[in-house]
């Protein structure tokens, strides 16, 4: 969706063109002017983006009779310098998802690599540095396809590897400060990476020219508003304030158990105290609030421009939103060129602590989509001190920081079972524990059975009103990673 001049002016060192799940054949499947051609700039196309080109570029693609989907080998047979360090002979283990097949090669392309059921696995014109793989690097079933991308990047497009977290570190202040100038800013933390990550950058750029607003809604995890606290306001001498709003998000709650319902409840109900808070701080001090700092990431803006707009929507995702047009606010989203990886990496340069640096991701509306049913005061303590069994347990096994996410539900059903002498009749908790690399797809982690087995007896002994411990082997899809 730019226009030629646009991307012209953006002076690109090269262009990928990325795999999709279209084929060139769909009716309003993406496209681009062949024009991008002519720029000189080199061009790669992975999966349906080599089939784009080869199409654009006069070659023929053909409709698929079926898919071809998983592991293949790719046998070398040139000596493009795409391929460099796999000589002509080599195998290469790739990843394949793709319909349509390359028939035939558009004029001044020749064929680098072959797999058994094609022969346009990797294909090159040197002259006009145009390149296109059927398989994709970009995935970790292809173990050596970042080398591929690194031959792509730094010996066809000419670009050096420097962006390191520790140079990117005074370019992003620098960029706050030209943005912030001498306004002031508030910040949301939630105790998660990104908002502290976020928070500690700008706090670098403009000091206390920030202030941070923690919204203790009554739904955190065990220790978390003392962690923040000690972090930003002892360690970072941050403009810090709590604002305590248990009991009015509980009020919100009340009755309240269809899961859709409850995030948008809290999510209204956040911004309000928010806002409030910001106001009282206007007022206090006379000086008007200019800007708001978020978190937002990389894979959130990708999903925010994708080809049919944003990506169909399974929850309604809770963050500040609403905030900004309400009180006429700028917004600083420092992180938004990064991915998680990097996130963690910058807050590490930052200085902060790897304990909190590696935290997992915790959802917006906090232990309440960890209740199933209705939240109450007495549900949340039962969560809360289960999920902290499970969050140290799975530290102690040295697992943390392997897992996506690990931690504990709490079901809305009974059931019967015997402690002591006594028949009982108590709470199911649901641990929950799976791998992923951004949230959008997991797999469930195949715990331990030994580590399981503490998690149990552990939650069952010190958990008041649990009898029964079940552990979630369900990935996703078909599941989601929350069970609301
Ligand atoms: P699901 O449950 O949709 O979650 O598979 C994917 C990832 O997103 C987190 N998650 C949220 N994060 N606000 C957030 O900031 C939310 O409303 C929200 N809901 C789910 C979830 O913990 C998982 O990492």
């Amino acid at each position: 969706d730019l226009s030629l001049d646009r991307i012209r002016e953006m002076r690109p060192s090269g262009i990928i063109l990325s795999g999709g799940p279209s084929s060139v054949y769909d009716p309003g499947a993406p496209t681009l002017g062949p024009e991008i051609f002519a720029l000189g700039v080199p061009v790669l196309g992975i999966c349906y983006g080599v089939q784009l080109l080869v199409k654009l570029l006069g070659g023929e693609v053909i409709p698929a009779t079926h898919r071809e989907y998983g592991r293949a080998q790719v046998r070398v047979v040139g000596t493009s310098p795409l391929l460099f360090g796999f000589p002509p002979g080599e195998e290469l283990l790739v990843w394949m998802s793709h319909g349509d097949r390359i028939e035939r090669l558009p004029p001044g392309f020749v064929h680098e690599g072959q797999t058994a059921s094609t022969r346009a696995a990797v294909i090159a014109d040197e002259a006009r540095r145009i390149y296109g793989v059927q398989f994709h690097p970009e995935v970790m079933h292809t173990p050596r396809g970042v080398e591929l991308l690194q031959n792509f990047l730094f010996r066809i497009c000419g670009a050096r590897p420097e962006w390191t977290m520790a140079q990117l570190l005074p370019q992003a202040v620098a960029r706050i400060v030209e943005q912030v100038g001498d306004g002031r800013a508030i910040c949301g933390l939630s105790g998660g990476v990104d908002s502290a990550v976020a928070a500690a950058l700008v706090l670098r750029a403009i000091g206390p020219r920030l202030s941070c607003i923690l919204v203790d809604n009554g739904l955190l995890r065990h220790g978390e508003r003392r962690d923040v606290e000690s972090l930003f306001r002892d360690a970072f001498h941050a403009d810090l304030h709590v604002v305590d709003a248990g009991e009015r998000f509980l009020s919100a709650l009340r009755g309240v158990t269809d899961p859709e319902k409850k995030r948008k409840h809290i999510g209204r109900l956040f911004i309000d105290v928010f806002e409030e808070k910001a106001r009282a701080l206007e007022q206090s001090d006379g000086k008007t609030v200019d800007f708001l700092v978020q978190g937002t990431l990389y894979p959130d803006v990708i999903e925010s421009v994708s080809h049919r707009g944003p990506s169909a929507m399974i929850k309604s995702h809770h963050n500040v939103g609403g905030l900004p047009e309400r009180m006429r606010l700028k917004l600083v989203e420092p992180l938004r060129e990064l991915f998680k990886d990097e996130v963690r990496e910058l807050g590490l340069e930052l200085g902060l602590p790897p304990r909190v640096v590696q935290r997992q991701p915790f959802p917006g509306p906090g232990l309440s989509v960890r209740v199933l049913g209705e939240v109450t005061k007495e549900r949340l303590v039962t969560v809360r001190a289960a999920d902290a069994i499970v969050e140290e347990e799975v530290r102690a096994s040295g697992l943390y920081e392997t897992l996506w996410q690990s931690f504990a539900v709490l079901l809305p059903v009974k059931s019967v079972g015997v402690m002591g002498d006594q028949r009982t009749y108590a709470d199911t908790i649901a641990v929950r524990a799976v791998q992923s690399r951004d949230g959008m797809t997991a797999d469930w982690a195949a715990l331990p059975t030994e580590l399981l087995g503490t998690i149990s007896r552990r939650i069952v002994n010190e958990v008041q009103g649990v009898s029964r411990v079940v552990y979630d082997i369900t990935s996703k899809p078909p599941g989601t990673i929350e069970w609301e």
